[in-house]
């Protein structure tokens, strides 16, 4: 029998118009553009701003984009699954009201909260849905409405975090393109480092929560930084080496972008030049399950078939994973 793999066949973005600048940051907490842009990479990052917007709008911007570059309708959709750790409500899911709000009639979904890694967590949750031959489209989004969860008055979280969507389809292949391989890591102990203190069913809202500032972005930056480094170069390297890849036959590598020293230090592992890393950190900082299909893309026209595309990933959990694919058109 054939061998069915999940290919990206089309791709769609969106970031706010808000430019939340470093500069304006200096006015806002004691900081300095400087010290943002060297420590982290980031010179800007986009906020959404106006009522009644959430991380769905964002979503929806960036399929309506999709949809119509590969001129198929909402109602060709078989599941659409939606990574957030920002999603509109508690409940029902972002997925639930991204459907309604496209049309996609046909079509079931759910949420993935990995965080930063929600991304990569729903592609190769995705995929399934496409090897095994239940669906044959399969719409899987990054997208963060941070701007939501975090304290324009705490300089070591709010100087890195934007708001923004990417969403990717997924058709099956049978030509060898797609997605490869994928290792995906989940480690609980780590939650203590980056969480959300409160608004889950441990710690209800409540006043006291509220001016205790609990239902904001807790992150300890260093201990984060430190095992990001490490879990993302690890991942990296072990599906190199698992799928017998020399970096010379690596085309891209898609990195998290939370801070460009941990993208530095993963690509250093693998033994890659920077011109083959995807990188926009600079201009929408880090939008947790966005920045990967962001980066896939700004970088889409560049991508040629037959790349092979390492995808790595980090974030709060801790998650962490890397997926390999060999890029399935041209544009
Ligand atoms: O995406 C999910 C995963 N998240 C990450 O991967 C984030 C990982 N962590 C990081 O990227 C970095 O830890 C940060 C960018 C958050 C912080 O950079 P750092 O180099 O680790 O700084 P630090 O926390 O070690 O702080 C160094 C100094 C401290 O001052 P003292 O104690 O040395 O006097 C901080 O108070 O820098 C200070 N600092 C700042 N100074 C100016 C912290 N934030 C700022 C700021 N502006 N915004």
């Amino acid at each position: 029998m054939t061998k069915i793999t999940a290919a990206i066949t089309a791709i769609g973005g969106y970031v706010p118009d808000y430019v939340l600048s470093n500069q304006e940051l200096e006015k806002m907490v004691p900081t300095t553009a400087d010290w943002i842009e060297s420590r982290t990479g980031i010179k800007e990052r986009r906020i959404l701003k106006g009522e009644g917007l959430g991380t769905s709008d964002m979503c929806v911007k960036a399929i309506e984009e999709l949809l119509k570059k590969r001129g198929i309708s909402a109602l060709d959709i078989d599941l659409v699954i939606v990574g957030t750790v920002t999603p509109d409500h508690v409940f029902p899911s972002t997925s639930n009201i991204v459907c309604n709000k496209i049309g996609a009639k046909n079509a079931w979904g759910y949420d993935i909260s990995a965080a930063c890694s929600g991304f990569v967590f729903s592609l190769a949750t995705g995929a399934q849905f496409i090897e095994t031959g239940k669906c044959k489209k399969v719409i899987v989004v990054g997208a963060d409405k941070m701007s939501a969860i975090i304290d324009y008055q705490d300089r070591s979280t709010c100087i890195i975090f934007g708001d923004g969507a990417g969403a990717v389809l997924l058709e099956p292949n049978t030509e060898g393109f797609g997605i490869i391989d994928s290792i995906l890591h989940a480690d609980g102990s780590g939650a203590q480092y980056l969480h959300q203190k409160a608004g889950g069913s441990v710690k209800p809202p409540t006043h006291a929560t509220i001016d205790a500032k609990e239902h904001y972005v807790y992150q300890e930056g260093q201990t984060v930084f430190k095992q990001a480094v490490v879990g993302m170069a690890e991942v990296s390297a072990k599906i190199m080496e698992q799928n017998k890849l020399t970096s010379g036959d690596i085309a891209w590598l898609v990195p998290h972008q939370a801070n460009k020293r941990i993208i530095d230090a993963t690509a250093n592992r693998m033994g890659l030049t920077l011109e083959k890393v995807m990188l926009n950190i600079q201009k929408y900082g880090n939008t947790t399950a966005g920045t990967i299909p962001l980066c896939l893309w700004d970088y889409e026209k560049q991508l040629k078939k037959g790349d092979n595309i390492i995808i790595s990933t980090f974030g709060a959990g801790f998650t962490w994973g890397s997926v390999y694919l060999k890029w399935a058109y041209n544009s």
